[in-house]
């Protein structure tokens, strides 16, 4: 039986309404802070092309090339770091949400974005982890904190029409199975609806995956 309050958007699609309480929320946006402005701080990724994205971002556990589109050690697209690990209460918090989706996650990497108040990103497939995971379609965990998000939430093709889906804090959204390759995006943020206790201007998003 699925957990009360997920509502499953398309088969393999789920959105968990408020799953976080005020008080997950406040240590998660903490652990975010600290990781994006720690020793191996977020930056703002160059993709194929040349064009900036349009949120700061730090991957955890892997790191995400955004030149080559592989994950790998270090930040070689960036600045030669080490990708910092990915924290157990953070792995163990995506594990649990999934699980409340009737979803096995076993997740060995994590891609945290900051979204300032013009932040947002672009229609995009989550294709990048191992042949065997996309096939096995375990799923992608998302987690948002801060300012609600419009996100998009299309089909299997770039072509197929878009579900906006508005994302507030505390919010988690899972895709995997049939959903797994499904194009996705953010449009906008919706500048000051974050929860005043986080005292957060702006969004954190997570996403959970398995390589
Ligand atoms: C992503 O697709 O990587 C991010 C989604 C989000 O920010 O909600
Ligand atoms: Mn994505």
């Amino acid at each position: 039986m699925i957990t009360y309050g997920v509502m499953e958007l398309a088969p393999g699609a789920f959105h968990l309404k408020q799953h976080l309480s005020l008080p997950q929320q406040r240590a998660v946006v903490e652990s975010c802070r600290a990781l994006i402005d720690g020793a191996v701080p977020g930056y703002v990724p160059v993709v194929r092309g040349g064009g900036k994205m349009h949120v700061r971002m730090l991957c955890l556990g892997r790191h995400w090339n955004g030149t080559t589109y592989r994950y790998e050690e270090a930040r070689s697209d960036y600045d030669q770091l080490p990708v910092p690990p990915l924290p157990t209460g953070l792995r163990e918090l995506a594990r649990n949400i999934a699980a409340a989706a009737e979803m096995k996650l076993d997740p060995d990497l994590c891609i945290l974005n900051y979204y300032g108040a013009d932040g947002r990103m672009g229609l995009h497939q989550d294709k990048d982890e191992s042949a065997e995971s996309l096939a096995a379609g375990v799923p992608v965990v998302s987690i948002s904190l801060g300012d609600t998000a419009r996100f998009l939430f299309g089909g299997l093709r770039r072509r197929d029409p878009v579900q906006p889906v508005l994302l507030e804090s505390g919010d988690a959204f899972v895709f995997g199975g049939p959903a797994r390759l499904r194009y996705h995006g953010v449009s906008r943020i919706v500048p000051a609806t974050a929860p005043p206790e986080l005292g957060l201007d702006g969004r954190f998003n997570l996403t959970f995956r398995q390589y």
